[in-house]
């Protein structure tokens, strides 16, 4: 299979269930599986939409009760030393809570880190990765940079040998197209490549991601119109292209509903009947909110329609990024699913 070709559906997935709507969920067997208790999960979702964040969340959350956790990030303007009030986080691992240890890998450092667990000896590892050819071949195979990043957080979760270092790995997936590209590496390398070392890790990767008691994704979206269907959409190809599990839905930054759906046409015509004064701005104030309402409820229809893995809702949290203690707040809302 080639970058960006989808595969067959998986015969073993329904296409879609008598209303209509199709099943991205795991399988029933493993949909009350804790989605703390995997080893690796992928946080995914349209750029800004708080994937970071809920990365984060699901890291502290888990430390929290008693696993060794790592969050990896991608090779990102990191913020998550804000939103834990940590130290800086690097290409280094470091540990930055009891239990939670974080990296943000980058494709330097993770190519060597490959590199050194391939080559095993310093002075090999820099006569062949050192080699401007060599560096230059490395730059230009498609994939591989990113296959180092993802490589490098796989092995913490799932060592050739031994035992792994992590209970769990939480990737802060890049951006929607970036993630599924990043995904399909993996899958294209196992199709592709010799028998070798790379394809021997592909394949062991592939083996993990697709079995959604040890992996899955978790899809992060807001309650508006773009980022459902995106959602949707990648939800789609993870599904049925990649066959990675859905394991949970998370509908970020959500509005309080202030006004009842059959208060909605009152307050939508109600400037339109004041023609001045201050309460006409009142009138236009309560009208842009419940526009916004009806928006936030299609919108989350619309996903959960179609997306039937356990969904929780985050509200919009006011101090994130300077009071620490809002984060307790949000990893532990974010495993209370509906
Ligand atoms: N529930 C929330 N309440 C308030 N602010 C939030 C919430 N979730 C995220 N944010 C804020 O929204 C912004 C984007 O969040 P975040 O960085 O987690 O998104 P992202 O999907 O990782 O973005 P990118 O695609 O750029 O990596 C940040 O400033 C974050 O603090
Ligand atoms: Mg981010």
């Amino acid at each position: 299979m080639r970058l960006g070709e989808r595969q067959p559906r998986n015969p073993q997935i329904p296409p879609s269930n008598s209303a209509g709507c199709r099943w991205y969920g795991a399988p029933l067997k493993t949909a009350l599986m804790d989605l703390l208790d995997r080893r690796f999960l992928f946080v995914v979702g349209k750029g800004g939409v708080g994937k970071t964040t809920v990365a984060a969340g699901l890291a502290l959350e888990a430390s929290r009760r008693g696993k060794k956790v790592l969050l990896a990030l991608v090779n990102c303007k990191e913020r998550v030393s804000q939103l834990l009030d940590t130290e800086p986080i690097g290409p280094d691992i470091i540990n930055i809570g009891e239990n939670l240890d974080a990296v943000n890998m980058t494709p330097d450092a993770a190519l060597e880190e490959y590199g050194m667990m391939i080559l095993k000896v310093r002075a090999v590892y820099n006569a062949v990765f050192k080699n401007k050819l060599v560096r230059a071949f490395l730059k230009g195979t498609p994939g591989l940079e990113a296959w180092s990043m993802l490589g490098k957080a796989f092995y913490h979760a799932c060592p050739p040998k031994g035992d792994p270092d992590y209970d769990l790995v939480v990737l802060d997936a890049p951006a929607t197209g970036h993630a599924l590209d990043m995904l399909r590496v993996p899958f294209v390398i196992e199709s592709v490549a010799p028998p070798g070392i790379l394809r021997r890790d592909a394949s062991r990767a592939v083996g993990m991601f697709r079995d959604p008691e040890r992996s899955g994704a978790v899809l992060v979206t807001l309650p508006e119109y773009m980022p459902a269907s995106e959602t949707i959409d990648l939800a789609d190809a993870l599904t049925n292209e990649l066959q990675i599990p859905v394991l949970q839905l998370v509908i970020n930054r959500v509005l309080p509903v202030l006004f009842a759906e059959k208060e909605r046409p009152v307050l939508e015509a109600l400037p339109s009947q004041i023609s001045e004064g201050e309460i006409r701005g009142l009138a236009i104030a309560g009208r842009r909110r419940v526009l916004r309402e009806t928006v936030q409820a299609k919108a989350v229809r619309q996903v959960r329609s179609h997306i039937h893995a356990p969904c929780s809702e985050l509200p919009i949290y006011r101090d994130l990024e300077d009071d620490r203690s809002v984060m307790d707040t949000l990893s532990k809302a974010l495993l209370e699913t509906m």
